[in-house]
C-alpha cells in the first residue's frame, strides 16, 4: 500500500462572509457563510506519510519554498489532528503544495490549501471519510476551507459543535455560471492574517449588528442564487462585504485592508453600474483586491474597462468549480 495521495481544491469567494469566531480552537464561526467555489484558482497538494520513519519532522514545501515558522507549524498542527484521527502519531509527512494564484493577497489561499491538504492527507493515511466529515476537519485548519471541500454554491452552517459546524452544497457549479473577476491592486503579503483578525471581531461595536443583519439576509441570498438573480444577490453581497470591513476598521486594534486602488475599483464599478447599466457587483475579502461578480455576457466589457484603471495590476477570472478531489498526478 502506498501512503501517498494528491488532491486539488478550488479557492472560494464568500457572498456572506465568515468573520469572527465563537470558538477559536475549533474555528466555530459567529455566523453561517455562503460562497462560490472557484474552478480556476486552486491549490494542488501531495502528501506522503513516511511510514519507514526516515523523517524527524514534517517536510513542507509551498510554491517551491520550504515552509518554516508559523506557516509550517500551522500545517503540522493540522497533520497532528489527522495523525490523531488515524490513531498513529508517529508518522511524519512530506507535503508539497502549489497554488496557481498568488498567496496572501486576499484571494483565500488558506481555503484551497487546507481543503486540498485535508483531502490528500486523509486519503494517504487510509481514512475513508465523506465530504461532511472532511469539511469539519478542513475547518479546523482554516474556516473557509470547510466550504472548499464542496463545489458550486456552498453554505457553511455555523453549528454549535465540531460535528455540526460543516458546509454543504446549495447548488452544483453548473447551476449558474457566474463569473468572479478579481481586480488585483496589490500582491503584497497581508499585514494581518485573517487568523489573527477573527479574534478581533468581537472588539468592534459593530460586530453584533453585522451578525444580526447576516441572519436576516441568509434566506434572501439562498433565494437569489436559486433564482439566478444577480440584481437581487449583488446588493446583498456588497452590503455584507462593507459591513465586514466596517467591523474590521472599528475593531481594536483597527484593521484596514483597503489600499487606494481598492477604492478606485469600488467607485468605478458603481459608476459603470449607475451610469451605463453594467450589472457588476463587488466583494472584498481580508485584503485589498476586489472580486467583481457578473454574468458571463458582461465579462469582456468588464475586463476592457478594468484595463483603464491605473491601479489594477492584473486580473484573474474564474467561474464556479467542483469541490476538492483526489487526482492521479503527484507533485513529487
Ligand atoms: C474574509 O478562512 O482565511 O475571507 O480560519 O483563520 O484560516 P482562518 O480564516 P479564513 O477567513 C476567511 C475570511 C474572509 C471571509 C470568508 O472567506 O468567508
Amino acid at each position: 500500500m502506498s501512503f501517498k495521495a494528491t488532491a486539488r481544491a478550488g479557492s472560494n469567494i464568500a457572498f456572506i462572509k465568515y468573520w469572527g469566531v465563537a470558538d477559536p480552537h475549533l474555528n466555530i464561526p459567529l455566523n453561517n457563510s455562503i460562497s462560490m467555489t472557484l474552478g480556476a484558482l486552486h491549490t494542488t497538494t501531495t502528501v506522503e506519510w513516511d511510514v519507514a520513519g526516515y523523517l524527524r519532522a514534517d517536510q513542507i514545501v509551498i510554491d517551491g519554498v520550504r515552509a518554516e515558522g508559523p506557516k509550517a507549524e500551522r500545517v503540522t498542527r493540522h497533520l497532528d489532528f489527522i495523525r490523531h484521527l488515524a490513531g498513529d502519531r508517529r508518522f511524519r509527512a512530506r507535503v508539497v503544495s502549489r497554488n496557481n494564484f498568488p498567496m496572501a493577497s486576499g484571494i483565500a489561499s488558506s481555503a484551497s490549501a487546507f481543503a486540498a491538504l485535508t483531502m490528500a492527507a486523509c486519503t494517504a493515511i487510509g481514512l475513508s471519510l465523506d465530504r461532511t466529515q472532511l469539511s469539519a476537519i478542513a475547518r479546523r485548519g482554516s474556516g473557509s476551507a470547510s466550504r472548499s471541500i464542496f463545489g458550486g454554491y456552498v453554505e457553511w452552517e455555523r453549528g454549535g459543535s465540531d460535528a455540526t459546524s460543516v458546509a454543504r452544497q446549495l447548488f452544483p457549479p453548473d447551476y449558474w455560471p457566474l463569473r468572479d473577476v478579481v481586480a488585483v491592486v496589490s500582491t503584497n503579503e497581508k499585514t494581518v492574517s485573517s487568523q489573527n483578525g477573527h479574534a478581533l471581531a468581537l472588539t468592534s461595536p459593530l460586530n453584533s449588528a453585522r451578525v444580526d443583519a447576516v441572519y436576516g439576509m441568509l434566506q434572501e441570498v439562498r433565494n437569489a442564487i436559486a433564482l439566478r438573480n444577480l440584481e437581487h444577490l449583488g446588493p446583498l453581497i456588497e452590503q455584507d462585504a462593507l459591513a465586514m470591513h466596517a467591523v474590521m476598521m472599528t475593531s481594536r486594534p483597527s484593521l484596514l485592508y483597503w489600499q487606494p486602488g481598492t477604492l478606485e475599483v469600488l467607485h468605478a464599478v458603481r459608476r459603470w453600474r449607475e451610469e451605463d447599466g453594467l450589472p457588476v457587483y463587488f466583494t472584498i475579502d481580508a485584503g485589498p483586491n476586489v472580486h467583481l461578480l457578473c454574468e458571463p455576457a458582461f465579462e469582456r466589457e468588464l475586463l476592457r474597462r478594468l484595463q483603464t484603471l491605473s491601479s489594477v495590476r492584473t486580473v484573474m477570472t474564474s467561474g464556479p468549480g467542483e469541490g476538492a478531489e483526489v487526482i492521479d498526478q503527484h507533485l513529487f
